[in-house]
């Protein structure tokens, strides 16, 4: 085979910042990508309807000329979160999620949620009108090992919380372990997981072996190659409830090389090069295109997309990092060169 045809991709968890950074990042992601679930953790965070028109207007005047990108916004949860504002913004077809961050748990997770009681009546305003939660699973407690927070999360917050709100839809997102699958697989309906393009690659060996990688440094961070492994195998079988949120987060590298540098890989140009080598490796291409381009609209209720992109044999003609007014940000390195690069994009 030396071509790979697949309907146009969407990513359902990707930060796309602000200003100069947007500018700059959001063509990467236009080129490959029809549509994205837009993430709301800028400073001041997008927290209401109004908030997220604004952006929204923002986005759509920094896409290149001719692009075809439709950003899905989200709102960013906070204790003080009014039902009646998320179910507007939501009727208004402006909201396709609402994110949780637990308050401290990642960049920009300050105003975040810590007294889950307090968002209940939330909670169940978007139960009763079918918006998906989007979560950020990991719990912040300082005696919780970092690479524990998740399968922690799990137990203590996300199951309550669903047995609380039943009928939530629920995207734990970047699932990074074992657990992870696991506990998304145990429901049949209304639960849906997002997989990152580099915690299909990369273990924590990688970023702490024989050397300190912050480029490789990310929330949740990556853990033991058996995750990793349980990843792959979920995310190449096909199975409907697990779809693509590359996560892709651009920090400037003076952000990322310093004591205490940010979380965040830069995955949004070399995203689908990446899962095509992999899934190939996997024996799986013929399962890429339900990760990419139909599972995560099935969840959303969204139709597929009717355009596709083709990729062919070859290795993607990408530099190492790219610039923006704000610094380089540098592309995520999957340690191999992608056998695939994109040719083409269609939009009927
Ligand atoms: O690695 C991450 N970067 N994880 C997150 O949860 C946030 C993100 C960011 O905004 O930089
Ligand atoms: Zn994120």
């Amino acid at each position: 085979m030396t071509h790979l045809t697949l309907r146009t991709p969407d990513d359902w968890h990707l930060h796309l910042r602000d200003g100069p950074m947007l500018r700059a990042v959001l063509p990467w992601t236009a080129a490959h990508f029809a549509r994205a679930i837009i993430m709301p953790n800028l400073v001041p965070p997008v927290v209401t309807g109004a908030d997220a028109a604004a952006y929204r207007a923002r986005i759509m005047a920094a896409l290149p000329e001719g692009a075809q990108f439709t950003p899905l916004m989200t709102l960013y949860l906070t204790e003080d979160t009014r039902p009646d504002d998320v179910a507007a913004a939501h009727a208004a077809n402006l909201i396709h999620a609402v994110k949780l961050y637990p308050a401290g748990a990642t960049t920009n997770s300050a105003s975040g949620v810590a007294d889950f009681s307090r968002v209940q009546g939330v909670l169940e305003r978007m139960a009763q009108i079918g918006l998906p939660l989007c979560v950020h699973g990991e719990v912040t407690d300082p005696a919780v090992d970092i690479f524990d927070r998740e399968a922690v999360f799990i137990d203590r917050v996300l199951d309550p919380l669903r047995r609380r709100v039943p009928g939530l839809k629920v995207v734990l997102e970047h699932i990074t372990t074992a657990q992870g699958v696991d506990y998304v697989k145990a429901h049949d309906t209304g639960l849906g997981g997002t997989i990152t393009t580099h915690h299909l690659v990369i273990n924590r060996n990688h970023i702490l072996a024989g050397g300190i990688r912050p480029h490789y440094y990310c929330l949740p961070v990556a853990k033991r190659e058996k995750h990793r492994l349980a990843l792959r195998t979920v995310a190449t079988s096909g199975d409907a409830r697990f779809f693509l949120g590359t996560d892709s987060a651009p920090h400037t590298d003076p952000a990322k090389l310093q004591p205490c540098g940010c979380a965040g890989c830069f995955t949004a140009p070399n995203t689908m090069p990446i899962l095509a080598h992999v899934f190939e490796e996997d024996g799986a291409l013929d399962k890429l295109e339900a990760f990419t381009s139909l599972n995560g609209p099935a969840f959303y209720g969204l139709p597929p997309n009717e355009g596709t992109i083709t990729l062919a044999r070859g290795a993607p003609d990408l530099p190492s990092c790219i610039n923006t007014d704000d610094g380089p940000v540098t592309i995520f390195d999957p340690g191999f060169t992608p056998g695939w690069h994109v040719t083409a994009r269609s939009s009927c």
